[in-house]
């Protein structure tokens, strides 16, 4: 069903020479908006290493069950997310960007996988004891076997790099360990993945509590950035943004609000921290507020445009969403094939 290639495997010119290009996945849940530090932790590194690899971008709905969901509202906002990265940059027709749940292999391996985890590594995961202390009575398994789905997403498609926040590293390194130990008993099964964490934008804080990640799951939407708000809401929350009873911009751990700033004003112009503590010597909190809200409202605006361009296009969207799942299908489908037959389950009789 499901046999079929729509995307060519891109090949790279080194030096004159044509080589296969490495393979990044990475991918987003849909449990809310694309905030500030996502785009700065992930779509944003996506888009500058999306010519350079085969990627596969991934709306991993799957995930977003581990929360209860409100089904109208999971599906606008997998679709919103698949449409945002789009519009941020990502182009279907050379990457594949596409719903984990259009392709059934993940939840296959990862069952799987299951199998080849310990309970006592799934207990160690930092993002398992905050959710469950946050989550009251619904710790439910799916939230203990996050890591293995996640494991699953990557190591189907055997992938090389995968670029995430810090809040991910964890994740990452489970993932080698479970990838490792299949192929110590079963020859070379998967690629074993490298993280890719930017050494800029990869821990965003809260706006308003800035000793802690901006989260979209945060209940004060003071608190973080959506990639889809207006400039006025924008400029707002950064004006509103907390930072300490000082005057002089200096850049400095044990003044987290402002140094959070020049972070967020750091990713976005790509200039050193030398550089804008010189351009801002002398000036107040205010100025550089201002100079922060523009140059997030500059990057975002062309974003929000093409969004809204491709929301009123669903025929389009909808045609890129059947081939992109179809490219998914066949390079899912081809480890796991190789998965079940290490395995020793029987072969389909045809
Ligand atoms: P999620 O949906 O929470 O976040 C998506 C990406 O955004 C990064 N991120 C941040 N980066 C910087 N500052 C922040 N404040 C911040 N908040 C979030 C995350 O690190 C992530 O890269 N488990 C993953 C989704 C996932 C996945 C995968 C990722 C499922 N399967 C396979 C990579 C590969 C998650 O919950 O991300």
């Amino acid at each position: 069903m499901y046999a079929k290639l729509t995307h060519k495997l891109y090949l790279l010119e080194v030096k004159g020479m044509k080589v296969v290009k490495k393979v990044i996945y990475s991918g987003m849940q849909p449990t809310g908006v694309i905030t500030l530090g996502n785009y700065l932790g992930a779509l944003k590194n996506w888009v500058n290493l999306k010519d350079d690899y085969n990627c596969i971008f991934g709306v991993v709905d799957l995930h977003s069950l581990t929360v209860r969901q409100e089904p109208a509202q999971l599906r606008k906002q997998a679709r919103d997310i698949l449409i945002l990265y789009i519009a941020a940059g990502i182009d279907p027709e050379e990457n594949i960007v596409y719903f984990q749940s259009h392709v059934p292999a993940h939840a296959e391996l990862a069952w799987v996988l299951n199998c080849y985890t310990y309970m006592g590594e799934l207990s160690r995961m930092t993002q398992f004891k905050e959710k469950s202390s946050k989550q009251g009575e619904n710790i439910n398994a799916g939230l203990y076997t996050y890591p293995t789905l996640m494991a699953a997403d990557i190591l189907l498609y055997q992938t090389d790099l995968v670029p995430v926040g810090d809040d991910q590293k964890q994740h990452l390194e489970i993932t080698r360990d479970i990838a490792q130990r299949f192929n110590q008993v079963y020859g070379d099964v998967f690629k074993i993945p490298e993280p890719y964490i930017a050494k800029s934008g990869a821990r965003i804080m809260s706006l308003q509590e800035p000793t802690k990640k901006m989260s979209k799951s945060d209940t004060n939407p003071n608190g973080y950035i959506h990639l889809l708000d207006e400039p006025d809401v924008i400029m707002k929350k950064i004006k509103r943004a907390v930072t300490d009873s000082n005057r002089e911009i200096v850049y400095s751990a044990d003044r987290p609000g402002i140094k959070s700033l020049i972070d967020i004003y750091q990713c976005f112009t790509q200039e050193s921290i030398e550089t804008i503590l010189d351009r801002f010597q002398g000036k107040g909190y205010g100025e550089l507020k201002q100079a922060v809200g523009e140059v997030i409202v500059e990057e975002f605006k062309p974003i929000q445009n093409k969004f809204k361009e491709l929301q009123k296009d669903k025929a389009y969207v909808d045609s890129l969403i059947k081939k992109n799942s179809e490219t998914a299908n066949y390079l899912a489908n081809k480890t796991m094939r190789k998965v079940k037959k290490k395995l020793g389950l029987p072969p389909l009789v045809k």
